[in-house]
């Protein structure tokens, strides 16, 4: 692996994406996950679907000294999309530090539906479960054995019911995240969801069985890589195309507990979730 630092940060064209991006940038050189593993140089990936957005969205980026910020055409819906990437990364720099899994999607956003039912759930999950595991699939083979992947969640995750919340709590692989993930897709096409504890909303679902996904993750990769940390985060409300232009905090404050998990010291936690830079018990 190369002296290079490497991150990624998924959907980083807008949001909190571009905020991750943007503190990245500013504040790589000089972090603790920088220092530990004695890097000379940062790049940082701002990943986006769209090639003219994310080419739009790095014009904006002012990086410090020593930091390569480059644009990665990246649809994590794609699998052909996700392993040209990853072989890109493989054959350039050898191996990657941090990867923000930050793209996401909801219903009810930029004039898309708002249902609880099955079609909803596949094109949400695409992006916010199925999209997380086949960029961590990929990715984990490559990361450095001090990295970091940090999923972005969301407060909504606590509208699980508490008995469902105590079941996810102990999901200890990604084969349990993902049978818990299909029990779900069947009860909404049964209509007994609600019966299991999720609330009547996709978007919400999906955060709420992506942290049980990052905890078997977690759990699966402690043991062969104990410095290896994974983690979900939850952002607060921020103002975004998907927050709205009411929520009280800036995309650069919603991506500051993303980046501290990604590249500052976390205590050698993971499988975990935080907010505000703490812990959270969910
Ligand atoms: N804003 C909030 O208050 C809030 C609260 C809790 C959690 N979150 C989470 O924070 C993350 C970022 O949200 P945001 O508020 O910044 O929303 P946003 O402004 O709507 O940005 C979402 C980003 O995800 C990208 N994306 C969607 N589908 C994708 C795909 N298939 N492949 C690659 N990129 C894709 C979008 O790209 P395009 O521009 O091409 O669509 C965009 O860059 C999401 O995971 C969201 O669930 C947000």
């Amino acid at each position: 692996m190369s002296k290079q630092f490497v991150a990624i940060v998924t959907g980083a064209n807008k949001g909190i994406g571009l905020g991750c991006i943007r503190t990245l940038a500013r504040r790589a050189p000089s972090s603790y996950l920088n220092k530990r593993v004695k890097a000379k140089s940062s790049v940082i990936y701002l990943a986006s679907r769209d090639a003219e957005r994310g080419r739009a969205a790095l014009r904006d980026v002012s990086a410090a000294k020593g930091v390569d910020v480059q644009l990665a055409v990246l649809d994590v819906t794609s699998g052909e999309s996700i392993e040209k990437f990853a072989e890109h990364v493989r054959e350039r720099h050898g191996g990657i530090h941090a990867l923000i899994n930050n793209a996401g999607t909801a219903e009810g956003v930029g004039g898309r539906t708002a249902l609880f039912d099955s079609d909803t759930v596949d094109w949400v999950f695409k992006v916010n479960y199925d999209g997380v595991h086949a960029m961590t699939d990929a990715f984990l083979p490559l990361m450095h054995p001090q990295g970091r992947i940090v999923n972005v969640s969301s407060g909504m995750t606590y509208t699980a019911s508490p008995e469902l919340r105590e079941r996810l709590l102990k999901v200890g692989s990604v084969r349990e995240a993902d049978a818990y993930m299909e029990e779900f897709k069947s009860a909404v096409r049964d209509g007994t969801a609600g019966k299991l504890g999720y609330p009547a909303q996709v978007y919400a679902s999906s955060k709420i069985l992506l942290n049980a996904l990052t905890k078997g993750f977690a759990a699966e990769n402690k043991a062969a890589h104990p410095n290896l940390l994974i983690n979900y985060i939850n952002p607060g409300w921020v103002r975004t195309d998907m927050g709205g232009a009411g929520a009280p905090l800036t995309p650069e404050q919603g991506a500051d507990t993303a980046c501290w998990a990604a590249v500052e010291d976390i205590s050698g936690r993971s499988g975990v979730g935080f907010s505000n830079r703490a812990e959270i018990e969910w």
